[in-house]
Formats: structure tokens, sequence, C-alpha cells
């Protein structure tokens, strides 16, 4: 099969190199990627955000299947583009990715469908949002409705601090993500990742993860796309998979297919472990970037056919194999990161770095020069590792890191330190 792979983040490398592996791959074609996919995939400029030249590229190169990493496109529709145009496509229509696209949507059917989840209102305006807010008091949560690049999560610190949130969104400070806002009720409990691949009908789990937002040691700093994360996560035991499939995944799937939007692809479902079992953070309509790094490692199964049954409608009986070993990946980005940064410094070392036993690089942001490997992007590699145990993929992964030769770029220290320190401690 021809397959086309639209995106250029780490997720995407890490998807090509599953797909790159499939034997059902004849070729693999990659749109914009980035100079680590090059070595999976072909990689060309296209415009992913222009459907019309993705279709067109299509058409040109019977394509016979289509991957596509990030929301953007999702939300803006272009699954069902290809998909008029006659070309399979993976992962949600417009309307079902509005569970990504629209916080207020998720909320509002979470409410309808009884699914565990924070406390909230919805306010298209700031004086009725500042008022709920004083009436509910700190701890709280402001949201930004739309897609925001991660910039539309606040938890402020004081009333003052919570009021200015919602002046910023409601004056444009997130552009039309803050038209509309979610107030809600702050969760106390440990977080994890938790993906099921889902065809509209069937909801099949896949992995679990956990990932590190802030940008510094000791889960300090400012919030980033993530700076590492390891799978599977300890505190996703059997049971509270059990119940977040019942309790959250599965009633999300009816509910979507009952109003005439039914979720396909995967479904990446942000929790809340609370003293009362798992509750929904957020819904994401397609892979995580850094979780996917972590989850193809562990992936024994080939990755395509599980991808082409889940947009065929064909998962009630598939089965996918997991090695039970741990995955961990830490992010190297460049220095600044996430404020300013500067593109074009040189990486080394990445081959002496790859030949650790059981280490896998993934590119983020990263351009060739002939030979040469220059930094291109704020999260810039990936350096992941299997392993028998967390603490094990640790100390592998930063292995690899201290052959890498880039001053210009930073990591953290410390990615797994709550699984290592459990390991630690004997479970
Ligand atoms: P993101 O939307 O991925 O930028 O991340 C939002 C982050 O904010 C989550 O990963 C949580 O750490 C935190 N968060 C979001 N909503 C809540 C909530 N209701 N209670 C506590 N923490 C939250
Ligand atoms: N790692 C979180 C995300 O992909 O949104």
């Amino acid at each position: 099969m021809n397959i086309l792979l639209l995106g250029s983040g780490g997720r995407e490398h890490a998807l090509a190199w599953k797909l790159a592996a499939s034997p059902l791959t004849d070729r693999l074609v990659c749109a914009p990627g980035n100079a680590g996919i090059a070595r999976e995939a072909e990689c060309v400029a296209l415009d992913i955000a222009d459907h019309a030249a993705v279709i067109a590229f299509c058409r040109a190169n019977r394509i016979d299947f289509v991957v596509v990493g990030p929301e953007a496109p999702l939300v803006a529709g272009i699954v069902d583009d290809l998909e008029a145009a006659g070309f399979k496509t993976f992962g949600p229509s417009k309307l079902a990715a509005r569970l990504e696209g629209s916080k207020g949507f998720t909320k509002d059917l979470c409410r309808t469908a009884n699914i565990p989840t924070a406390a909230y209102e919805r306010f298209t305006s700031a004086e009725p949002a500042k008022t709920y807010v004083r009436r509910q008091g700190m701890p709280i949560v402001i949201k930004a409705d739309g897609l925001a690049a991660g910039k539309g999560v606040i938890i402020p610190q004081t009333l003052a601090e919570a009021e200015a949130a919602i002046d910023m969104m409601f004056e444009g400070g997130l552009g039309a993500a803050g038209a509309e806002v979610v107030v809600e009720e702050f969760m106390v409990g440990e977080e994890a990742s938790f993906f099921a691949l889902c065809d509209g009908e069937t909801a099949s789990p896949l992995a679990s993860a956990q990932d590190h937002k802030r940008v510094g040691d000791g889960d300090m700093g400012p919030n980033t796309g993530g700076m590492g994360a390891y799978s599977p996560a300890p505190v996703m035991t059997a049971e509270i998979t059990a119940r977040t499939m019942a309790e959250i995944i599965v009633p999300t799937l009816r509910a979507m297919k009952a109003m005439g939007a039914p979720y396909k692809g995967v479904l990446f479902a942000g929790l809340m472990i609370t003293k009362d079992g798992p509750k929904l953070i957020e819904y994401n309509a397609r892979f995580g970037d850094p979780e996917t790094q972590v989850l193809m490692l562990r992936l024994m199964s080939d990755l395509l056919p599980a991808l082409i049954a889940s947009r065929d409608g064909q998962l009630k009986s598939f089965d996918l194999r997991w090695y039970p070993d741990s995955a961990l990946t830490v992010v190297m980005a460049a220095n600044g990161y996430p404020g300013e940064y500067k593109r074009g410094s040189v990486i080394g070392g990445l081959d002496a770095a790859a030949e650790i036993e059981g280490v896998e690089i993934f590119h983020a942001g990263t351009k060739a020069d002939g030979n040469k490997i220059l930094a291109n992007g704020g999260r810039v590699l990936n350096v992941s590792a299997l392993a028998k145990t967390v603490t094990e993929a640790q100390a592998r992964a930063y292995l690899a890191i201290d052959r890498i030769e880039w001053p210009e770029g930073f990591c953290r220290r410390d990615i797994g330190w709550q699984a290592v320190k459990r390991e630690k401690s004997g479970g």
C-alpha cells in the first residue's frame, strides 16, 4: 500500500517508524516530515492546511491510506475532505474532532452522558464568568474553549489572577479559541494519559502513559508541550483501566454515535485519578506527543492494520500485542524553550547515541543540511528507550543523551521520577 502520513513532530517520527516496518507498506510518504522521518519515509513539502493540495497529492501518487498526526487538520475537517475525495483516512471527522476542538462541547457531553469530570460552567462574556469564579472560590481552572496550542488552560493562584485570565481570553489574547470560556473545578489526584483506538462503535484500549508537562526538574517552571513520558503508567491499574473504559470511553463513543458523529481514530483521554476513581480532564482527538514515542516502542503488533480497522469499522475482532517492558522518552529542547529559542545549531553524536541497546531517537524539530542535523524547533529530539523496568529505560535514555553533542539544547534529568521511586520502594 501507499501510505501518506501528515505531520512533522516526534509523534509522527514514531508513527513513521512503525508504519515503515509494516509488511503492508510499499511506499511511505510524510508531509512535511523532518530529518529523522526522512530516514523512514519520503518527505514532501506539502502545506497540510491546504486540503485541496493534499487531495491532489493523493491522486497524483495513488495514495491508498492517509494517517493524520496533529489536531489542527482534524478539527479543520481534513478527514471529511479526503474521504469525500475517495481517500481512506485514519482519524475523526470534523464533527467527531469537536471532542478536542471544543472543551465546552466535551463538558456538555460528559454532563449528558454522566461521565465523571470536573464540575463546570460555560461562558461567552467576562462578567458572568467572574461572578461564577467569585462564588466558587479558589482553587479554580480557567479554560479557553478552542484549540490554543497548549496555552488555553490557566490555573490561577489568586482570584485577581483568575479574573485577569478571563479578561485576557475575552479580549482576544488567545484569538478565536477564547471567544468562549469554561470555568471548572480544580481536581486533585495523579494524572495519566490513556489511549483507545475507536471505530465509531467499538473502543479498543491501547496503553497508558504519563508525561511531564513542566519544563524543569521536579515538575517546576512553565508548562510545555511535554518534556518526556513513560509507559505504562503505574497508576493505571487493571481496575482503573476497566473503570476508565466503562465510565468514560464507552459512554463517550455511545453518545457520539447517538448524535450522528461516530468517533473513529485514536481517543486520547487526559485523566485525573482521584480518590473517587478516574475523571476526565480533557480529550484529544489524536495520538499524544511525546506519549506516542513510548507507545510505539512498546507495540509489538503491526500498527497499520489496526489503523485501517479503525477507519473501516472492524475493530471488534482486533487484538493488539504489547511488550510488557517499560518505555521512556526524554525530550531535548532548544535552550530558551518554551520561550524564545534559536534555530540552526548543529547536533552531533546521534549515531553513537542510537547504538545503545534498546534506544531509538525520534526527531521533532530537526532538519538536514548535507550530512549535518540542525535544530529547527523548540522540542527537537525524543531520546527513547525500552527496557525491563522504568529505572533501566531511564538509565539507557540518559546514557544515550550523554553521547549527544548539542550545547545549544537541554533536557530534564528526572523523567520518570515517580515510577522510578515506586520501583525503588518495591512497587
Ligand atoms: P493541557 O490542556 O494539555 O494544556 O493541560 C492542562 C493541564 O492543566 C492538565 O494536564 C492538568 O495538569 C491541568 N488541569 C486541567 N484541568 C484541570 C482540573 N480541572 N483540575 C486540575 N488540573 C487541571
Ligand atoms: N502530551 C500531551 C499532548 O499530546 O497533548
